[in-house]
């Protein structure tokens, strides 16, 4: 299994080329599944997450020929609607070709997906939105079966905000019978972007971009070309470590515009920040100042943001706290933090943050995708050596992160 060892206090300097959006990519991957068509997309990360999708993708017969970041996906001969349950324990975006199949197909059959690390993330509002449509759905041996001739139009209201609810119902709704409204729908960049390569796709979506889409079913969707929007996540992940280690970095082919909060905590936190339309500049010469915030739905504080600015405040001037609220159990970073010698309390759904002069190096494990993430900055910041065993599931979201940050000056590899 992989490890990364990492030598702290190098400061991080030079430019990194941001990939395309892990939580964008995958539910336009699916989406390759409601057109017998070719649709081309560039801009797809190089990630083991988007290699599982499209070899569940590939495994529902979707011609799929890859190169250069450009994937061309054709429906034209799906023959198999199921998503085993091997594939979605591994990864559960795999949930996002229920809507497509039950639409275009009338029938799917997708594992349910357990709980995970961070949290039991049930998928029950998909469902609801799904029989809400008129689909029949039936939970048998860990398997959700569903059926429809025809999805109907109808007005769905879901109990919370999901994203990936948000992207399923969205799907089945454009080639749905009639009119769909979409109340509580999720507002993140990644979920307008799926609307954006439906929409030119031949879709008709309404309110893009806010908590109310209105979709107005079509017989069927064409093919297109789009490009992946930038990893935001990616984005704000490298200018923590900034933030962190110190530095002068610029982000290449970003999208400053969707990360408003993010940019806000981290001048808050003391990081200069300049920036154009497709590029963020971060300089960062002292210590940084603790931040406290909540996790929250776009547009507020991302939640796979939490982890990352908590490893900027275990070494901040002063003291924090961070609220998260969408999962349940997305602290599991916490107690490798203070293996680091990070002061850290939990109470609950907060964590109180003394800042320390300096973290030491110590190995620690990887629990889940931004933990990792929160690790390494950590261990960039930390004296000495880190070694960061089960990254596998930083190689998930992050697009050869040790290599990225290498070229800015870090020490940092890839161990067996
Ligand atoms: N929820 C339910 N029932 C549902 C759906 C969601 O109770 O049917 C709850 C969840 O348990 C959670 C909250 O609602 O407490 C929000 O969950 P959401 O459905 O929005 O999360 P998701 O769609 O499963 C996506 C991202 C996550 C990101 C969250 C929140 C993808 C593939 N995943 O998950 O990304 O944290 O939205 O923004 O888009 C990551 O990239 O590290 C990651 C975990």
């Amino acid at each position: 299994m992989d490890k990364l060892l990492i030598t702290g206090g190098q400061r991080l300097n030079g430019d990194v080329s941001i990939s395309g959006a892990k939580n964008a990519a995958l539910p336009i991957l699916c989406a390759g599944l409601l057109s017998s068509d070719d649709v081309v997309l560039h801009n797809v990360p190089s990630l083991q997450d988007v290699s599982t999708m499209l070899k569940l993708l590939g495994q529902m017969g979707l011609r799929i020929t890859q190169g250069n970041g450009v994937v061309t996906l054709n429906g034209a001969e799906i023959d198999k609607l199921e998503a085993p349950y091997d594939l979605v324990k591994t990864m559960r975006a795999s949930i996002l070709v229920l809507g497509p199949l039950l639409a275009r197909f009338g029938e799917a059959k997708v594992s349910l997906p357990g709980g995970c690390a961070i949290g039991s993330r049930p998928v029950d509002q998909h469902i609801k939105g799904l029989q809400a449509m008129g689909a029949e759905i039936t939970i048998e041996a860990g398997y959700i079966h569903a059926k429809a001739k025809r999805l109907k139009g109808t007005r769905v209201v879901t109990d919370m905000i999901t994203v990936t609810g948000t992207e399923n119902l969205l799907m089945a709704a454009t080639l749905a019978e009639g009119e769909t409204i979409l109340e509580n729908a999720a507002r993140e960049p990644e979920v307008t972007d799926l609307a954006h390569l439906l929409v030119a796709m031949g879709a008709k979506i309404e309110g893009i971009g806010t908590d109310r889409l209105v979709i107005q079913g079509v017989d069927r969707l064409h093919g297109a070309t789009h490009a992946v929007i930038a990893d935001r996540i990616e984005t704000a992940t490298f200018l923590c470590a900034v933030a962190a280690a110190g530095g002068d970095i610029t982000l290449k082919n970003v999208r400053s515009d969707i990360l408003d909060v993010a940019l806000d905590k981290l001048r808050e936190a003391g990081v200069i920040l300049t920036s154009g339309t497709d590029w963020i500049r971060a300089q960062m010469g002292a210590r940084p100042k603790a931040v406290s915030f909540r996790t929250t739905e776009y547009p507020g504080f991302p939640t796979d943001m939490q982890a990352q600015f908590m490893a900027v405040n275990c070494i901040a001037q002063g003291s924090s706290r961070v609220t998260e609220t969408i999962f349940e159990n997305r602290f599991m970073h916490v107690q490798e933090m203070n293996r680091l010698g990070a002061h850290i309390e939990i109470d609950g759904h907060t964590a109180m943050i003394s800042g320390v002069d300096k973290l030491v190096g110590a190995p620690v494990m990887a629990t889940d995708l931004r933990a990792s993430a929160s690790l390494v900055i950590a261990g960039l910041a930390a004296e000495g050596e880190t070694l960061i065993d089960r990254i596998y599931h930083l190689d998930r979201g992050y697009d050869r992160m040790e290599v990225k940050l290498s070229g800015v000056g870090a020490l940092i590899k890839r161990v067996k």
